[in-house]
């Protein structure tokens, strides 16, 4: 509700119209943020990395070897239309304006289809420009204070012992 309250206040208080430049980025206050994220993020549409969640060390968009995202590279539900975390995207503001019936779903989602409530209204997969090295660097880490439960590690040699964490 939070988040829809604010994609409403920005299309209410920049016109569409206007050359407004911004990026959108759902922070939270259990993630870490690297400062490269915002640099990476600042001027650009979609995608970055996050570590640490979804008991994987890593969870990342598959980018193929033009660059496009293809597929997500997690354990629970993969067939999300976008399996990425909420800290996992930033988006440009002029998609947020130019797209004014795209809001997060509250009702008659399923656990995990958040994001994609909100992104299926914005983009197609075609559209997600991958950031962080295409998608090869860490710069969001869902931090707890314990240590990390890694139980879905392991299985099907999912993270890449070259991704840097
Ligand atoms: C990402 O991959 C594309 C396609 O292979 C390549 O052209 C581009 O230079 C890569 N970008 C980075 C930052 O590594």
């Amino acid at each position: 509700m939070q988040r829809n309250l604010a994609l409403r206040w920005l299309r209410e208080t920049f016109n569409a119209n206007s050359s407004q430049a911004g990026i959108v980025y759902f922070a939270d206050d259990d993630n870490t943020y690297s400062l490269e994220l915002f640099e990476e993020i600042h001027s650009e549409s979609l995608s970055v990395a996050c570590g640490l969640c979804g008991w994987l060390a890593v969870r990342v968009p598959k980018v193929n070897a033009a660059g496009k995202v293809y597929g997500w590279k997690t354990v629970f539900d993969p067939h999300r239309p976008f399996a990425i975390d909420m800290a996992g995207f930033a988006i440009n503001m002029r998609l947020i304006l130019f797209k004014p019936q795209a809001y997060f779903k509250l009702r008659g989602v399923k656990g995990g289809y958040q994001e994609s409530s909100l992104l299926r209204e914005l983009v197609t997969l075609n559209d997600l420009e991958p950031k962080a090295a295409n998608c090869t660097k860490i710069l969001v880490w869902h931090t707890r204070t314990e240590k990390p439960v890694l139980v879905n590690e392991g299985k099907k040699g999912f993270t890449d012992p070259n991704v840097e964490i």
